[in-house]
């Protein structure tokens, strides 16, 4: 008789995503995966001869992966034995960023473009498939601001975050179906379960909590949610999880001062970026977060990792707020 312990054994083995087949899973095997959920860091436990790194045989596709968050994620992804397309609108950015990879010795490809344009989405999933032969991790995190009282916004400033915010998300996740979500059931049809997958949409205080001057940002950072929920609700029992991070003030240029004068490009048209005070985007932070102090991206692409791995395997359908403690 079957020890009564094995199939949760396995299971956890292969949501660990260490091992080989389903089929070839030993229960001596699974103490060594169940290990990696302990915090012992990447480089001593492949110096212990340890499973290895958490994500290690995972493809990460990270879209706005040229700057900020997506850029920290892409190189600390990358550093946890993911193989990332880094995805960007900025061709030379998406370059440098997986040049940086390459040259730390992880495994990256840059694909340009915009995750707006109704292509885009098959052609980064196309790359990731073409480049690494598959793909598990689907980080939807390209965006941008583009701010304004709402008895003034334009129905262009509405459409345009919509546009990048909710419908490339969704257009990304459809175009990974075949990759997560039918892999995965041929999985659980062949070898009675499926490795770990993980989406991970990127969403905004804005959007939990409501942010004057972004009526259009915070409506689109809240239909992220919906999304991220109809998803690990439809790909759950695939072992597809799938979460939203509301971010609060991180330190890149969308948060930066407006003078400074940074903008972007989208449709060539230009959108300045930031805030526009400096003063009271200070006192804003001092006041309002436990913490005292903005984010950084490397700490935004700290929660981005711990929700990939399999240190969140029992964690889906959640919004986690990264936001220094503010709005408790
Ligand atoms: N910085 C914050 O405080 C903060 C807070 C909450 C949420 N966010 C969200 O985090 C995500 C990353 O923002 P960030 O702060 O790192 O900004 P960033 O400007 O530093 O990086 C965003 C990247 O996305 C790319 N991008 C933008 N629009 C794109 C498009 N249409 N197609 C392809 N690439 C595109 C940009 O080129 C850029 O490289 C965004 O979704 C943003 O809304 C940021």
């Amino acid at each position: 008789m079957a020890d009564a312990a094995e199939g949760p054994r396995r299971r956890l083995a292969v949501l660990a995503g260490q091992l080989g087949p389903a089929s070839a899973i030993r229960s001596d095997q699974t103490t060594a995966a169940a290990s990696t959920l302990g915090a012992q860091p990447c480089a001593a436990r492949e110096a212990a001869g340890g499973p290895g790194p958490l994500l290690a045989g995972q493809v990460a596709l990270i879209t706005g992966a040229g700057k900020g968050i997506g850029e920290a994620a892409a190189k600390l992804l990358a550093s946890h034995g993911a193989a990332v397309v880094v995805a960007d609108l900025d061709d030379t950015a998406a370059q440098l960023v997986a040049d940086a990879v390459q040259e730390a010795g992880g495994r990256a490809v840059a694909v340009a473009g915009d995750v707006t344009d109704p292509a885009f989405a098959e052609r980064a999933v196309g790359e990731a498939l073409r480049v690494f032969g598959g793909l598990h991790i689907l980080v939807n995190n390209a965006g941008y601001t583009w701010d304004g009282v709402i008895h003034k916004m334009t129905p262009e400033q509405w459409s345009a975050m919509l546009a990048v915010h909710c419908t490339a998300p969704f257009r990304l996740i459809q175009a990974a179906a075949p990759a997560m979500r039918d892999a995965a059931k041929a999985e659980v049809e062949q070898e009675g379960a499926a490795r770990p997958r993980s989406i991970i949409n990127i969403s905004s205080t804005s959007g939990t909590h409501g942010n004057a001057g972004q009526a259009n940002y915070a409506t689109a950072k809240a239909g992220v949610v919906g999304l991220t929920k109809a998803v690990a609700k439809e790909w759950g029992p695939l072992n597809v999880r799938c979460n939203a991070i509301a971010f609060g003030l991180i330190d890149t240029r969308l948060t930066r001062p407006k003078e400074g004068g940074e903008s972007i490009v989208v449709g060539g048209k230009a959108v300045a970026l930031g805030i526009p005070s400096a003063d009271s985007y200070w006192s804003a932070i001092k006041g309002q977060i436990p913490l005292r102090r903005v984010g950084s991206a490397e700490e935004a692409a700290g929660a981005i990792l711990a929700l990939a791995s399999p240190l969140c395997s029992y964690v889906t359908g959640q919004v986690l707020e990264v936001n220094g403690g503010s709005y408790m």
